[in-house]
């Protein structure tokens, strides 16, 4: 499965998710290959932290033939998850036309909701050359028992992609993990925060299947 995750606004977990679930799907055995699609290089940042094993391959490639050197590059890997930049909407194009299922994190912010139709509009007109792509939401940095965490649903609901019913609570762990370039399950396997990332990695085989 090839996953792009994606939005085109600035720091709402598209690294923190991608490199969780790349990881993730390597818990399941076979081979992961996490695609950096960003000029600022942060899922590369992250492998380069890192200092053991590497559990998925990392590339970067920030350009907007992502599409077209995908097959190649990702030939032999069972799972592909492509960090996608924030902006840059002809790199973000590429990463959408590249990918079987585009995730969209968004934190529960309203500014977040409105700022997500740019990404949609992107959806709507790749899948006029690609029929078959799937899309949808997932909220990170949810802030447990807030109102703001349980309209934010709500909110999303306007827009026609659906969302995850997992979502990701905003944990000190996601960022203690990525200062080490490790997964939030290398920290701890039984934590809330593994739990989560497993839910929308399941989700996503779900939509797949
Ligand atoms: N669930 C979470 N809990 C706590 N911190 C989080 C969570 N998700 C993301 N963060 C933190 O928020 C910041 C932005 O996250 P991240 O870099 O993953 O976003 P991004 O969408 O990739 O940003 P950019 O658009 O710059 O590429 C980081 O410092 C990250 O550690
Ligand atoms: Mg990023």
């Amino acid at each position: 499965m090839i996953v792009g995750v994606l939005n085109q606004k600035g720091g709402v977990g598209k690294t923190t998710l991608s490199v969780n679930i790349a990881a993730s799907f390597s818990r399941l055995g076979g081979r992961v290959l996490l695609i950096d699609a960003d000029p600022q290089g942060s899922s590369l940042d992250w492998a380069a932290a890192r200092q053991v094993e590497p559990l998925v391959s990392v590339v970067g490639l920030p350009r907007a033939s992502i599409h077209k050197e995908i097959e190649q590059i990702g030939r032999g890997y069972d799972h592909i998850v492509i960090d996608g930049p924030p902006r840059v909407t002809d790199l973000a194009r590429s990463a959408i036309m590249a990918s079987d299922v585009v995730l969209i994190p968004v934190q529960p912010s309203p500014y977040d909701i409105w700022a997500a139709d740019e990404v949609v509009k992107l959806i709507s007109e790749a899948r006029v050359y690609k029929e078959s792509l799937k899309a949808a939401f997932v909220v990170n940095r949810k802030i447990a028992n807030t109102a703001i965490g349980r309209d934010v649903g709500e909110a999303l609901a306007s827009y026609e992609l659906p969302t995850f019913d997992a979502q990701i609570v905003q944990r000190v762990v996601f960022a203690e993990a990525a200062a080490q370039g490790l997964a939030v399950h290398e920290i701890d396997e039984a934590s809330a925060a593994t739990a989560e990332i497993e839910a929308v990695r399941n989700e996503l085989m779900e939509m797949t299947r």
